[in-house]
């Protein structure tokens, strides 16, 4: 989703809307995924006549990509859409729309308030000018069939919120891994990979157009694999299979100047290829974001996890090996079913000794219909949640403050974003282990937005450096 789930409202930033045109407004919640889905929905809808509007008021029709992964994101959509139906009451002609995970899950039962006259599930958004239209007539418009090959892989998605620096590439949908806990499968359906040759072509577009970083994003990238003849083969025509370390190979051979990033990797399919072709490009960032979950074996079996804490260790072994300097990032729950204070210390003496740069960190949220909820009663108190997830917490901090004073003294390739959100003046961007980096713009010559600079690191905090550019 950084990467993954945060659970935060994105409002994208808008074209700036013709006359007379019907305007739509979008919230993203949730993960990166969603920013990529919200895109190409926009782009669905220009096709179709619609102007993107970043001002609710002047929307004729308001749409939300919902997250379901936990229930405080659920709640926080309720909220937005009681919101909605106070517009509506000003405006009755205003249609409502829930797209994404949420209306996958609750489908019709969303309809029922009244306040929804469109629900849309992540396969379905081809279908939304129809949707729209029926709504239009009076009827709900609802589809939620989830897909076995829809990949949007035709769409241009609309590139709307970022900085024109970095673009997100979705490679693939869905999951097949069923975490216990997780309510992805169930809302985003089963994986399947997209084409290469159209992300390949995706990628080049976005460096013409000035994009100097590219992530490409999928549930579980290394389980990446496409299988038939590529419509743009390079190789001689027949049938090819391209696995996540052949494309990476292949988005990283489109110039040395677009940097590649990806996420997210899974721990038991993360492979040794994989490694070698990031060592072998320096374009591909240094930077991998390997989700753990618990540090207890017994936990990371009942959650169903491929993989145990050695397995685990024995590839942050392999990652720190073969691509020196490599950032690792990761997620963390709290208080999955059953877990023992046993269980929460094997998570903290895990990432004790593995010292991530950063890490989500949740606290253990049941979510209908999934096998845990199925099967294991969410038996660990409220208070136990919270003050074990603060512990996390409190220990990851501890180790980003390490992590991140580490660096001082370093020289790091910074690809330049912009001003430094803090408007004091300063710049800001990536080093290529995703740290962000503050530094005093340059007293001569300009530095724009996709440049890159080299900076030497003069101080830190838990999440950012501050540097000052080489002469
Ligand atoms: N409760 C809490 N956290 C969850 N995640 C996924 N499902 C749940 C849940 N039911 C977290 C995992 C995952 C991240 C995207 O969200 O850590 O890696
Ligand atoms: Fe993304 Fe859906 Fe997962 Fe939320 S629940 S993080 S929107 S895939």
């Amino acid at each position: 989703m950084q990467l993954d789930c945060q659970n935060k409202m994105n409002s994208l930033k808008p074209i700036p809307a013709g006359n007379g045109a019907l305007k739509v407004y979008i919230e993203t919640y949730g993960c990166q995924m969603n920013v990529n889905d919200s895109e190409v929905v926009l782009s669905i809808l220009q096709k179709n006549g619609w102007r993107h509007t970043g001002n609710l008021e002047e929307a004729d029709l308001i749409l939300a990509n919902t997250c379901s992964i936990r229930d405080n994101a659920e709640q926080r959509i309720r909220g937005r859409i009681e919101q909605f139906a106070l517009r509506k009451k000003k405006r009755p002609d205003v249609l409502v729309g829930i797209l994404g995970c949420m209306a996958e899950r609750l489908k019709e039962k969303l309809l029922e308030s009244g306040k929804v006259d469109i629900v849309a599930g992540p396969d379905s958004y081809r279908r939304l000018p129809e949707l729209i239209a029926c709504a239009r007539d009076g009827h709900p418009g609802i589809d939620t069939l989830l897909s076995r090959e829809e990949t949007y892989a035709d769409i241009s998605p609309v590139r709307t919120d970022r900085n024109g620096v970095s673009a997100f590439i979705s490679i693939m949908r869905g999951c097949n891994k069923v975490c216990s806990y997780c309510v992805v499968p169930y809302t985003r359906g089963a994986e399947r990979s997209r084409e290469p040759g159209s992300i390949i072509r995706e990628a080049c577009e976005l460096f013409r157009n000035g994009y100097r970083e590219v992530t490409l994003l999928g549930q579980n990238v290394d389980s990446y694999r496409w299988t038939g003849t590529p419509e743009e083969a390079d190789s001689p025509a027949g049938a090819e299979t391209v696995d996540f370390a052949d494309l990476l190979e292949r988005v990283a051979a489109i110039d040395p100047l677009l940097r590649v990033r990806f996420s997210t990797s899974y721990p038991s399919d993360i492979s040794d290829k994989l490694l070698r072709v990031m060592a072998a490009h320096e374009n591909i960032c240094r930077h991998i974001h390997l989700p753990v979950q618990s540090g207890s074996d017994r936990m990371l079996e009942k959650m169903r996890r491929k993989y145990d804490r050695a397995w685990y260790l024995e590839r942050i072994r392999a990652i720190r090996d073969t691509v020196p300097g490599c950032g690792i990032t990761t997620d963390v729950i709290a208080g999955f079913c059953s877990e023992t204070e046993e269980d929460h210390r094997d998570t903290l003496s895990l990432m004790e000794e593995v010292g991530y740069d950063s890490a989500f960190m949740f606290q253990y949220s049941e979510r209908p219909g999934t096998l845990a909820a199925r099967q294991y009663p969410d038996d660990v108190p409220p208070e136990v949640k919270t003050r074990r997830l603060n512990e996390i917490i409190a220990l990851q901090m501890k180790k980003s403050e390490e992590r991140y004073a580490a660096m001082v003294g370093s020289v790091q390739t910074v690809l330049v974003e912009g001003p430094s959100k803090k408007g004091d003046g300063q710049l800001c961007g990536r080093a290529s282990n995703y740290m962000m980096c503050v530094f005093a713009a340059p007293a001569s010559g300009v530095l724009r937005p996709g440049d890159y600079v080299r900076v030497r690191v003069v101080g830190s905090t838990p999440a950012t450096l501050m540097g000052e550019i080489c002469r």
